[in-house]
């Protein structure tokens, strides 16, 4: 895949080589979704164990895509081979974007991009698929904010096909038309959003979200019942608290106090519930134990 766009200044950008930060639910799926567009991906970790389980979720991934006759094994065997994971920050220096999907937490990520803005060549585009934060403020930890912005996936990032590219006050109109070719050239839906807290999307789920377990703590139905109310008079293809777990308790807690601190609307201050369950490290179905349980 060579992605060539010409801005409104005539500069050519050009995506080869995608380079991903961080292994977790998102990450991961992530380098699924770029892998399948076509592109060169290095995803970095920061534990050398991780390099194997990669590989090996890919694999099966792949092999179901196979097997559901949704994708070619030599497709699947030629995607692998453009799949590089690493431990070693410097193998990103030549990646034409690079997508950092780490842990939600603001000086975290802005860390991260001072370290990635000293590292990668200087055209590199530096994304961030932070779900709240102000993207801003990353922006700025770097010397290069015009080719900083957020791009949002959605979870299962495989399957949905809603992409937010966040455009904060600092970015070039060239950055933001790249990364909009690019989330298009891999088969997704991309919608343009300013940097506000929670952006389209999860400006209008959490309140709701968090309303459930506000709901479940005066009583009113079970968890179950909750979630089968909202899936069978609502549509939702799962309940509140079947896609708190699956989002992740932690980074759903996250969510709402950044929302909350920009927003002071009281429907974005997180339920007792859900600081417990978190306390508790029970983080949902990556932790086998959220709202619901998941077994060993
Ligand atoms: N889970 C979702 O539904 C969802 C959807 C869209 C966007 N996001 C966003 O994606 C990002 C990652 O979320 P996730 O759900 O994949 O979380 P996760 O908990 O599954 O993974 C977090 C990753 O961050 C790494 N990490 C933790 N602390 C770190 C540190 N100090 N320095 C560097 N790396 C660190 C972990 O090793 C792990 O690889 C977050 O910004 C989140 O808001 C999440």
């Amino acid at each position: 895949m060579n992605l060539s766009v010409r801005d409104a200044n005539l500069d050519l950008m050009q995506i080869e080589k995608v380079g991903i930060v961080g292994s977790g639910i998102m990450g991961s799926a992530i380098a699924e979704v770029t892998l399948l567009g076509g592109y060169k991906v290095t995803l970095h970790s920061r534990q050398s164990t991780t390099a194997h389980v990669m590989m090996q979720q890919l694999k099966d991934s792949f092999s179901k895509m196979v097997k559901r006759e949704i994708l070619l094994q030599s497709k699947a065997n030629e995607a692998i081979s453009r799949f590089e994971v690493t431990t070693e920050m410097r193998d990103l220096i030549d990646s034409d974007i690079v997508i950092e999907s780490i842990i939600e937490d603001l000086e975290t990520k802005r860390e991260l991009f001072q370290r990635l803005d000293g590292l990668c060549k200087v055209d590199t585009i530096l994304a961030t698929n932070t779900s709240t934060l102000p993207v801003v403020e990353i922006a700025v930890a770097t010397k290069r904010p015009e080719l900083v912005c957020g791009i949002h996936f959605f979870n299962p990032a495989a399957r949905m096909k809603l992409v937010e590219v966040v455009t904060p006050i600092t970015v070039a109109t060239s950055t933001v038309d790249t990364v909009i070719s690019f989330v298009t050239s891999l088969g997704k839906e991309p919608v343009k959003v300013k940097d506000e807290a929670g952006f389209i999307v999860n400006a209008l789920l959490f309140p709701l979200l968090n309303s459930a377990i506000y709901m479940l703590e005066r009583h009113v139905a079970s968890m179950e019942e909750i979630d089968r109310s909202m899936q069978l008079g609502c549509g939702f293809p799962m309940g509140p608290f079947r896609l708190l777990d699956l989002i992740g308790l932690d980074t759903s807690l996250k969510i709402l106090e950044t929302l909350h601190f920009e927003s002071r609307s009281p429907s974005t201050v997180p339920a007792p519930t859900l600081r417990r369950l978190v306390a508790a490290g029970r983080l949902g179905k990556k932790s086998r134990c959220g709202f619901y349980d998941y077994g060993p």
